[in-house]
């Protein structure tokens, strides 16, 4: 008995990290599609900057006016914060205020840097604030190329962007996600593999600041 627990935890010590995933009923996200394609009418931001291409519109706290130090605060749509607690629920997990919630639209070619999100334990450029452990995703509309991805890597600097990834979401409209424990933490990091046609998604985080 002891051997087979010994080799139990041998193996698991060597397993390949993953994150729980679960998939909304059809209907929840038919009740919010027509909102969410209103609001990818609206003006959307490019981020281009050779290691990130992708359009984004985002609630609540902005991530890079955090970085300089603004904390301008403009209330998330309701309707946004209703289907978090969709996603939440669909995980098991208790709902909660989200803070920072992204609309991202991939199209042809686009892709997103392998990166750390923001962690107590993990900041970018000394920053005052960081995301809460569970970072939530909701694909909207799948790729057939372009996903989640992970990555391990504990050199210096940003990882490159053609690392071989140890673990891949396998996305279709409406799987959930929760990115915590160990991916979401350095020496892992996420991006979006090149997408082929068309990518959409939401991520709900929650915004902390250091005492
Ligand atoms: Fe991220």
């Amino acid at each position: 008995m002891r051997i087979f627990l010994t080799m139990f935890a041998i193996v698991g010590a060597f397993a390949t990290p993953t994150i729980p995933t679960a998939i909304l009923d059809s209907y929840v996200l038919e009740q919010y599609s027509e909102k969410i394609t209103q609001e990818l009418e609206e003006q959307l931001s490019k981020q281009n900057d050779g290691r990130t291409l992708r359009c984004t519109r985002e609630y609540g706290y902005s991530f890079f006016k955090l970085e300089n130090g603004d904390r301008c605060y403009i209330p998330p749509p309701h309707f946004l914060q209703e289907l978090g607690a969709h996603v939440c629920l669909a995980l098991g997990e208790e709902p909660v205020v989200f803070t920072n919630i992204i609309l991202s639209q991939y199209d042809e070619g686009f892709y997103l840097e392998p990166h750390v999100d923001v962690a107590c334990d993990y900041r970018y450029k000394s920053s005052d604030f960081y995301f809460d452990e569970k970072v939530y995703g909701l694909v909207i509309d799948a790729d057939t190329t372009g996903a989640l991805y992970f990555v391990k890597w504990e050199g210096v600097g940003r990882p490159p962007l053609d690392l071989k990834p140890i673990y891949s979401l396998e996305e279709e409209a409406g799987v959930v996600f929760c990115l915590k424990d160990q991916l979401r933490h350095f020496p892992y990091f996420h991006g979006v593999s090149k997408v082929k046609n068309h990518r959409i998604t939401l991520t709900f985080r929650t915004v902390s600041f250091e005492k």
